[in-house]
């Protein structure tokens, strides 16, 4: 489709028309699935009718004079006059449903307006135009959102990728965008996507989760949470590890609320998510390379820079490549309190990770030496999981002590313990201490005056001291 020009895309305020919420897909009870695919077939071919008139009667150039509000009623207006021509007349519902998906169609995201609407999503997962998965909840769902064809799915990507002045197509299918409000896009297409361009939408949640949320939730008791802020204020090196989703940047943003206000920090990521709030924060952010393949600046290349400009701390969104080097050497040269995220299984797996990106960032070191600095610059481990029924937990507070023989030695000062299942598919579980009472840390926290809250809270999380520390681990 040839109108919808990028710069309009995803800023438009959302009609004053209520639209349905979207819901799960449920089984089609009281009419046969063939009927509705009729239905949706005559207002698909309705739809293409009412685009070809739209673009003879409005003026592109008009509209961009528009404010966003003004243009979708301008546009709806139109497709009502175009439907109004038509020797049989649409049920009002029908006409409705035309305006809404054809404004959102020229002005927005198509048939992902709704869902990017929806602020309790987390995720929207298209794999193809007839297969649209959400995750509320924890939970992945799919919903009665579709595309006409491949071809209209391929033009919102299109559409989307453009506002990062990329394009998609056979020669580049893959692609990583954002959209306005900082949602994260991936797009994958044919022929690398069997099922038709397949699309991921990371959605950006303007009001962070705090650890208070994560207390409330479940996914950490209120002394672990306590023995995070103590890590936080010490300004232990510190790795937040994970897989896909398990809250590594959730929880990264956490601890970094604890970070003093008159700290200089600079934060490196693909795509900023970070929400710091203290006042001398300095965001960076990679750039992928152009449609010639030029210009990228990688993570390594901004934690490189970083170093240069007076950082008290370094934050990588996430680590994954010969960053993995910078940021290890910035946390043994003075910049306490460095933090990244790395994905990751378990913290000791997050450790052999960042021993390979160093490997593979061509530092030609012996591999002891590589683990030496890993455990000479990390002091502490978390690791986040997204168990099996969709709740985020944060299952280790692990501390890196030091070397015996070719092995990083750790410690579990926190950890969750997996003890079944309640029969209805939740995972049970609790946390437990490591049983220690003079940590690694314990240093830092005297000269942190932080000692008495470490105490404290070991006190507390040592009550149910695990039985067996590596079971804690999922
Ligand atoms: N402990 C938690 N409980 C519930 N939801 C969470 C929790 N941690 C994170 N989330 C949500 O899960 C999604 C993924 O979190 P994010 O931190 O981006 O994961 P990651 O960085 O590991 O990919 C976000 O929408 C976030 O708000
Ligand atoms: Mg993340």
């Amino acid at each position: 489709m040839a109108f919808g020009r990028a710069h309009r895309v995803g800023t438009m305020p959302k009609s004053t028309s209520v639209k349905p919420p979207v819901v799960p897909e449920k089984p089609d009870t009281d009419r046969s699935a063939t009927s509705a695919s009729k239905e949706n077939n005559e207002l698909y071919a309705i739809m293409d009718e009412v685009r070809g008139a739209l673009v003879e009667i409005i003026d592109a150039k008009e509209l961009d004079h528009l404010a966003a509000q003004d243009a979708r009623v301008e546009i709806a207006k139109a497709i009502r006059r175009i439907l109004a021509r038509r020797p049989a007349p649409l049920p009002s519902f029908m006409v409705d449903r035309v305006v809404d998906e054809l404004v959102d169609d020229v002005l927005g995201f198509g048939p992902l307006e709704p869902l990017l609407a929806q602020d309790d999503l987390t995720d929207i997962m298209v794999n193809g135009p007839k297969d649209v998965y959400v995750e509320l909840g924890g939970r992945i769902q799919k919903v009665n959102v579709q595309f006409r064809d491949e071809t209209h799915l391929l033009n919102i990507c299109q559409r989307i990728v453009s506002l990062v002045g990329r394009r998609v197509d056979e020669s580049s299918p893959i692609c990583d965008a954002r959209l306005p409000d900082g949602s994260r896009v991936n797009v994958i297409a044919p022929p690398l996507s069997l099922k038709g361009p397949t699309l991921t939408i990371r959605k950006f949640k303007k009001d962070k989760l705090t650890l208070e949320d994560l207390v409330r939730f479940g996914s950490i008791t209120p002394e672990g949470a306590e023995l995070i802020r103590v890590i936080g204020r010490t300004r232990c090196n510190l790795i937040v590890s994970g897989g896909t989703g398990s809250g590594k940047t959730t929880l990264l943003n956490c601890i970094a609320a604890f970070i003093d206000r008159d700290e200089r920090v600079v934060t490196c990521e693909d795509s900023a998510e970070l929400q710091l709030q203290q006042p001398h924060v300095v965001p960076l952010e990679t750039r992928p390379p152009n449609l010639e393949g030029e210009g990228e600046i990688r993570m390594r290349d901004l934690v490189k820079n970083c170093l240069r400009m007076r950082p008290d701390r370094i934050v990588v969104g996430e680590v994954r490549g010969g960053e993995a080097f910078d940021l290890l050497q910035a946390m043994n040269t003075g910049h306490d309190g460095s933090m990244g995220t790395v994905h990751a299984n378990s913290p000791r797996e997050a450790m052999r990770r960042l021993e390979t990106m160093i490997t593979g960032g061509g530092f030609n070191l012996p591999a002891r030496n590589i683990r030496e600095m890993i455990a000479n610059s990390i002091d502490v481990i978390i690791h986040a999981s997204r168990l099996r029924d969709g709740r985020r937990v944060i299952t280790d507070i692990t501390e890196v002590l030091g070397m015996e023989e070719d092995t990083i030695t750790t410690q579990s000062l926190f950890s969750y313990q997996i003890e079944g299942d309640d029969g209805e598919g939740h995972v049970v579980g609790r946390h437990v201490g490591g049983g220690v009472t003079q940590p690694n840390i314990w240093p830092r926290a005297v000269y942190y005056g932080e000692q008495q809250r470490l105490a404290d809270a070991l006190q507390v999380a040592n009550a149910h001291v695990s039985p067996d520390k590596s079971f804690g681990m999922v």
